[in-house]
């Protein structure tokens, strides 16, 4: 019998998606790439996976995305032009991304959904256990939110996807779970519905976009067929994998940045900026002045 591997390595960062909540400055810009002050969005994404563990990561894009790679790839003619000139503090702000080298990069031919995203890295991933970090949350805690799961999957071996409760009016855009508490912020799951409309929801916790899976996830795939919005759904593969094996749900309690959404984005860059002493007290005094 081969022995069912424990260890989490490799992470899959669907990164395909078209932005059309963006719209217009994500029609030449990819929506990973909105910066927050100097970084962008997915810098946060790859830097919480690197921070639980994994060395292994496989971006998944699009047409248009060619940003992304070209962020994470060396830039030796700007490090000349900034060791040149003695920038050491940009220097430095530089070489930071290069302990994120060594990504793996793939292309989703066609937007055919978060489903379909995460079933074209089934080669990569081939019998290992892997993480799932949606590109457009940003989670902020001391201990990673994907290592909180990673922690959970040790213990139970099964697949695990991270929730919070979501407001009614919010229910809508999530994957809702129906859990039977099993421990400290542990649920068995029982059901998930892909953005369901609140009056049918079977609970207000919501899946926020983290999530560690048993490779047995990918057969699943097999199973679905176009869901919500008539794309395939990672939510559907779930409810599948949900047939075969136990599958849990950690009710995360850091705080979580949608930066997918506009208002998220602004309450992000704010958060961010009220940490940087350069910065935190003339913001704090504008906001102040206007009456916020
Ligand atoms: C996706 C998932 C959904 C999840 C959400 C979290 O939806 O399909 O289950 O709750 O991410 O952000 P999307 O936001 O891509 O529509």
């Amino acid at each position: 019998m081969v022995k069912k591997k424990t260890r989490v390595r490799k992470a899959v960062i669907p990164a395909a998606g078209l932005g059309t909540r963006f719209l217009p400055v994500t029609k030449s810009m990819p929506k990973e790439m909105l910066p927050i002050i100097d970084k962008p969005v997915i810098h946060y994404v790859v830097e919480e996976a690197f921070d639980s563990g994994i060395d292994d990561i496989l971006i998944i894009t699009g047409r248009g995305k060619r940003a992304v790679e070209d962020y994470f790839d060396d830039a030796p003619e700007l490090r000349m032009h900034l060791e040149r000139h003695g920038k050491n503090q940009q220097l430095k702000d530089l070489n930071e991304i290069s302990r994120f080298r060594g990504i793996h990069f793939t292309r989703q031919t066609e937007p055919k959904g978060l489903g379909d995203a995460v079933r074209s890295a089934e080669k990569h991933c081939g019998d290992d256990p892997f993480a799932v970090l949606l590109g457009d949350d940003i989670m902020k805690d001391g201990i990673p939110c994907t290592r909180r799961l990673i922690d959970v999957f040790e213990k139970t071996g099964g697949s695990v996807i991270a929730v919070q409760e979501v407001a009614k009016k919010d229910i809508s855009k999530y994957g809702i779970i129906k859990g039977r508490e099993e421990g400290d912020n542990l649920f068995l799951l029982e059901d998930i519905v892909e953005k369901p409309r609140a009056e049918h929801a079977p609970s207000n916790l919501g899946a926020i976009g983290r999530y560690v899976f048993t490779p047995a996830l990918f057969p699943c795939f097999d199973l679905v067929t176009p869901g919500a919005g008539g794309e395939i759904q990672l939510t559907d593969a779930i409810r599948q994998l949900m047939k075969k094996e136990d599958v849990y749900a950690y009710k995360y309690t850091g705080k979580r940045f949608d930066t997918g959404d506009k208002l998220g984005y602004i309450e992000t860059i704010i958060e961010y900026a009220m940490e940087d002493e350069g910065m935190k007290g003339e913001l704090g005094e504008y906001i102040r002045k206007k009456g916020m």
